[in-house]
């Protein structure tokens, strides 16, 4: 029997990454970036070059670091965007540039401004210069699910012949039906044949973006675009691990396809996932959501004690998640015994990191009765992804009054220097975040807060994220800050995006690619 590989192009760092709230350091990026590797990834969507120095940056670490994945960035059909993402990739083992032009008759007429025949010219205009950068060329018939199937045809015959590797065709609005996806692609299936790999890209904003990638694997895509967690632009992308687990899971249907995907790395990733982003999985979310293997029912559990079988498709184990835990270590536990356990979790830390990570495992295992798995898993990520630590938080007072009116007492370190100042707020956060901003002078303007509790207990760790503007003309910061203490994680959190944005400042002036090059 002939067995195709689907080839998985992981996009969570660049489509994913616009999903609301969801911006990432470049450190957070790197180490997301090797994640996917280990998970088995075919193409790592690393970003948009163009978008920002701090985009062209974070691609161009990836690329130096990753060695088993291709590495991939996107570029507008804009010489510069090419340009710069063809820079951007130059030192991966494997490179990719990918270029788009939208194609449907309304992004055409409205957005670009442009007739079919100049939209042709352009794309093909672009795929000739990108293959100055690299031979691996993916071009996207922006919005194909709205385009005319004969236009599909004519661009991809004119970019196949300059050289395109792989013709994707998203479903950029998220409208299509499966029947409708599945009919597009057979027909540019039979069109294309094996001159280049079709691929899709479908967007969940009807909830079909895993159902429509299916459809398209069995009527001739090789290739599938997607993302943990099915983060993505609105409602997000097709979900990776949904995908990935439904070709392993029916075989019986899908019995001619593999995907290199170690599905064992699936739950890691995840957690990463949403440790750097803040944004949790529903908790029913297929497969990572954190009741995917919860049996509530007492006939439900009834038959689990019986045959697992009864009520169970897929084994936790099968997505690397150990529904048994708890850690055995507690605060006597040796640095060579926590080293060991987060080898078995898949971190190999160098010896700051590991140093530091012990650290707040020993103050944890302090506080907290039973250390979880994903305890771990947030303190580590949280260690590794930290911007240099500018301003340090010492020490932390807060006084509430029953008029809601809170004050806060706070000690942050500057270059070995103590400085400590109080300010009052409406509540405790305010009053911390006023603080924070007396003491540094900088005023953060708080776009968003957000508190996850990262395991179970009533001394679960709280893993707080906040998004601050420190400037009105540039983007917002994400911060992270974990503790027991959600008053100390919301303090962490407002120091780590200060600390951010000073470390990024010279990194911050975002190109403009708003109009002029609209395509
Ligand atoms: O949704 C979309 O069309 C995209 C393209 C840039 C591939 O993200
Ligand atoms: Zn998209």
């Amino acid at each position: 029997m002939n067995i195709d590989t689907i080839k998985i192009f992981d996009t969570t760092l660049r489509d994913g990454e616009q999903s609301p709230g969801a911006s990432m350091n470049t450190e957070e990026k790197i180490q997301i970036a090797i994640q996917l590797e280990k998970l088995g990834v075919d193409i790592i969507e690393a970003g948009f070059a163009a978008a920002s120095p701090g985009d062209f940056d974070a691609i161009s670490k990836i690329a130096s670091r990753v060695r088993n994945s291709t590495i991939c960035s996107l570029a507008r059909a804009v010489e510069n965007d090419i340009k710069l993402a063809g820079e951007a990739i130059a030192k991966a083992k494997n490179r990719r540039i990918h270029t788009f032009i939208a194609t449907s008759p309304i992004h055409m007429k409205y957005k670009l401004k442009m007739s079919p025949d100049e939209v042709i010219k352009r794309a093909v205009s672009s795929v000739e210069y990108a293959k100055s950068f690299t031979d691996d060329i993916e071009f996207s018939c922006e919005d194909a699910g709205r385009s005319d199937i004969e236009f599909l045809k004519e661009i991809s015959d004119a970019v196949i012949e300059v050289g395109a590797t792989t013709i994707n065709l998203p479903d950029t609005v998220g409208f299509r039906m499966p029947s409708e996806i599945g009919e597009m692609i057979r027909k540019m299936y039979q069109h294309i044949g094996n001159r280049a790999i079709i691929s899709v890209h479908n967007h969940n904003d009807l909830g079909l973006g895993v159902a429509n990638s299916l459809e398209a694997i069995i009527n001739g895509a090789r290739q599938i675009e997607c993302t943990i967690n099915g983060l993505g632009e609105r409602a997000g992308n097709a979900s990776l691990e949904e995908i990935v687990m439904i070709l392993k899971t029916r075989r019986d249907i899908f019995s001619n396809f593999k995907t290199n995907i170690n599905t064992k790395e699936i739950y890691p990733t995840s957690r990463l996932i949403a440790n750097i982003t803040g944004i949790e999985p529903q908790p029913n979310k297929a497969i990572v959501g954190k009741n995917a293997f919860a049996h509530e029912s007492g006939i439900h559990q009834d038959g689990m004690l019986k045959n697992r079988e009864t009520y169970e498709i897929i084994t936790p184990a099968d997505i690397g998640l150990d529904i048994n835990d708890t850690l055995v270590l507690g605060k006597h536990s040796g640095r060579a015994a926590f080293k060991d356990k987060l080898i078995k979790l898949g971190f190999n830390l160098e010896d700051r990191a590991l140093n530091s990570s012990f650290e707040r495992f020993k103050i944890l295992a302090d506080k907290k009765k039973d250390i979880y798995d994903d305890d771990l898993r947030a303190i580590v990520t949280n260690e590794m992804t930290k911007a240099t630590q500018i301003f340090e938080l010492i020490s932390l007072q807060i006084m509430n009054c029953s008029s809601g009116v809170a004050s806060s007492t706070i000690a942050i370190k500057k270059d070995n220097h103590e400085m400590i100042d109080a300010n009052i707020g409406e509540g405790s956060v305010d009053a911390i975040f006023k603080t924070i901003d007396r003491i540094s002078g900088y005023e953060g303007r708080l776009m968003d807060y957000k508190v996850t509790s990262v395991s179970k207990g009533k001394d679960a760790l709280a893993n707080v994220t906040v998004k601050v503007k420190f400037n009105e003309n540039e983007p917002a910061i994400i911060g992270h800050g974990l503790n027991i203490d959600t008053m100390l994680a919301s303090a962490r959190a407002y120091i780590s995006a200060l600390n951010s944005y000073l470390s990024m400042e010279g990194m911050l002036k975002i190109r403009d690619i708003s109009n002029k090059e609209t395509v």
